[in-house]
Order: C-alpha cells, then structure tokens, then sequence
C-alpha cells in the first residue's frame, strides 16, 4: 500500500465504489462503434431529453454563469414548497438526490449505528453506510419488493434510519398506500424514516402520500425526490428532501453553500411548468413497459412487473447478455452488483430505441421451442 494512503479512513477503505450505467462515448470508444448509433438503456434517464422550457432556461441564463448560485435557490424553494404544500423550510435542495443521501449519512449514520435497508434496493444506501460506519440490516425482498412489516421488526437498538425506495430501482416494485401506512405505526418514533422517491412523478401506479404525512407534521418521515427521472435533467444534478423542519436543518449541516448549480435551478424551475412535457413521458413509460412486457411473454423470459421506467429480466447469464447487447450498441445494466447475476435492467427508451433492444434480445436469446 503507498505509504500516502496509510492514513486513509479504514471505513472509506472498504466501500467498492458504484458502478454507474457506462457511458456511451466509453463504450464508443472501446467497441471501435460511432457514438451516434449506441443507444443507452442503462441508467433511467428520460428519452425524451429534457423539457423545452428547461432547455429555453438554460439558454437564456448562460449568461449568469460566471456569478455563483443562490445556495438557499429561493425561487425554485418557492416553487417546489407551492406545488408540494409545504412550508419553505422544509426543503432541502441535493446536487442530485444522491446527495442527499450523503448528508442523511453524515447527520444519522456512524459507527454506533445501522440502517435497515431491503434486500435489492439502491445499492447507494449501503455505499454510504459503509462510508460513515454504520451496520447495514438487511432485509430480505418479498417477491422482489420491500417486506415492509419485516422491516419494521427489523429495527434494532442502534437503529437510526430506515430507507425505503418506492418504486424500487432496479426491481420496479411499488409499495402502496395502506402497506406504507401499516409499516409506519410499527416503526417507533425516534428511528428516522426516509422514502426514496426518484420515479414518484412517473410512477406507473398509485404512488402513497408520503409528503401527507410530511404536511401532516409526522416528524420521523422525510422524502426524496429527482429532477433526474421524470424532468429530464439527470445530467445538471438536482434533487430534494421533503421533510420535518428539525431534520432538514440537521441535514443542511453538511450542506456545501453552492452545491447545486445555477443552471440546475433555472431549469427546475422552468421544468416544473411543464406539465405536458410530464404527460409525454409517462405515456413514452407507459408504452415502454408494454414493449417489454410482450417482448418478455413472446421469448418466455420472467420479468418483474415494474412501476417506474425501467424492467428487471430473468435472461440467465445478465453479464453475457449483457455484452452481447454491447456489441449491437445498446448498453443495458447487468445486476451481479445486486446479487442478481441472472437478470438485466433495461431502461425504457423511446419506442424505437425498444425495438432495437428487443431485436437485439432477440437474436441473442432466440425462443427455445
Ligand atoms: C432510487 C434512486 N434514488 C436516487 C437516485 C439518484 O438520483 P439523482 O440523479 O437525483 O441523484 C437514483 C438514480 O438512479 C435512484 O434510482
């Protein structure tokens, strides 16, 4: 080991960094393939780009780039704690919601504590976990989705935070309304309850009130949210937390003064306004899960049925498939990192992107008959 390294935090030491969705100028450039022609189904990102308003916001504030952003982000606060009914102070803005995550780490989670996650949910919970040298309590996945009631009797001593990620990446199951509900009077006070919401606003079914509850002053539940999914704008990094005033000032802490870009501002802004821009994207969802779907039935593969944008397929060797994939210039993500060495996620696309994916599927999992 290099000597410089001999003072390293141990717990930091020992975190394996994520593996994101890989890049498509990467795969352009180690496969010898034009970037144009890859297509890229692997991180969840909104095929449509992002909204025109967001576009036309980012243009005309260029201009403001050399001047450093608001750090409260006033605007987009007013905005955001309008449309969500809340109080201003009960935001917190993230450099994505991963972010935000961080900082729930350095507030909750340290040596003396654990974090009660589900067994293939975001695998960031426990990365950060790790990071700050909190016990992770597992909790095995029922039918692929959170066990709820199992994560409530799974809370220990030491227990600070829960997070429950709905709809789960990379599984696409939804938890609803009267099971959240169930789970909550069974979790006691003083453990921290996080629901992980990135794909709430393009939710392929009846996501639970989980900011209600926020409204209605329960002050052990906070909620995540993205600007990455449903507003198209993964690529300027902003999120944000939902929750008690007394925890989002305990998470503010940590908070760097300008960590969330001016144009990542302006654009949420303008993106929030876009409701039509929403619709097209769930429909652009919607018809994505239905390819899938029928792709899945007609070359008999088992799926997880998924309420966000993405789909979990059972393909036998997901690594192999994978690259195969690769080759035809469509990246998709193998899920080994989730224990999950058989299935592969596969991001919806636009409807012709889809059908490039499933001809590809096709010719490398041709029908047993
Ligand atoms: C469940 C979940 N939470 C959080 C994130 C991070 O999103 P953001 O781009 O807002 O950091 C993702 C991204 O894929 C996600 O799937």
């Amino acid at each position: 080991m290099p000597v410089v390294l001999k003072w390293m935090n141990p717990e930091v030491a020992k975190v394996r960094p994520y593996e994101p969705g890989r890049p498509i100028e990467t795969v352009a450039r180690e496969l010898g393939l034009d970037p144009a022609t890859i297509c890229k189904l692997a991180s969840n990102e909104n095929p449509l780009g992002p909204s025109r308003r967001a576009r036309l916001a980012v243009r005309r504030n260029l201009e403001h780039a050399h001047l450093y952003p608001d750090g409260y982000a006033f605007e987009l606060r007013e905005k955001v704690a309008a449309a969500q009914n809340v109080k201003p102070g009960q935001i917190l803005f993230g450099n994505g919601s991963n972010e935000i995550i961080e900082f729930l780490g350095h507030a909750f989670l340290g040596p003396e504590r654990s974090l009660v996650v589900s067994q293939y949910a975001f695998v960031v919970y426990k990365l950060v976990a790790q990071m700050f040298g909190g016990r992770v309590i597992e909790v095995p996945a029922k039918e692929m989705g959170h066990n709820l009631s199992a994560m409530a009797r799974a809370v220990e001593h030491d227990t600070s935070m829960i997070i429950v990620c709905n709809p789960n990446n990379p599984t696409g199951t939804l938890a609803g309304e009267a099971q959240v509900h169930r789970f909550l009077d069974h979790v006691p006070a003083n453990v921290l309850v996080v629901f992980d919401e990135a794909y709430a606003e393009i939710c392929l079914g009846r996501m639970p009130d989980t900011i209600g509850l926020v409204r209605e002053g329960r002050p052990n539940v906070i909620c995540l949210r993205s600007f990455s999914k449903a507003y198209g704008l993964a690529g300027l990094r902003i999120g944000y937390a939902v929750g008690p005033e007394s925890v989002i000032q305990a998470l503010e802490r940590s908070r760097q003064p300008f960590n969330v870009n001016r144009l990542a501002q302006d654009a949420a802004v303008a993106a929030l306004d876009d409701q039509a821009f929403l619709t097209r994207t769930r429909r652009t969802f919607r018809r994505g899960r239905d390819q899938y779907e029928e792709a899945c039935r007609e070359l008999g593969l088992e799926f997880v049925r998924s309420y966000a944008n993405f789909i979990l397929i059972k393909v036998g060797d997901g690594a192999h498939v994978t690259r195969e994939l690769m080759k035809r210039g469509v990246i998709v993500r193998p899920m080994a990192p989730y224990q999950l060495p058989e299935y592969i996620r596969i991001s919806f696309g636009l409807p012709d992107e889809n059908t490039r994916c499933v001809a590809a599927l096709k010719e490398i999992l041709p029908r047993k008959s």
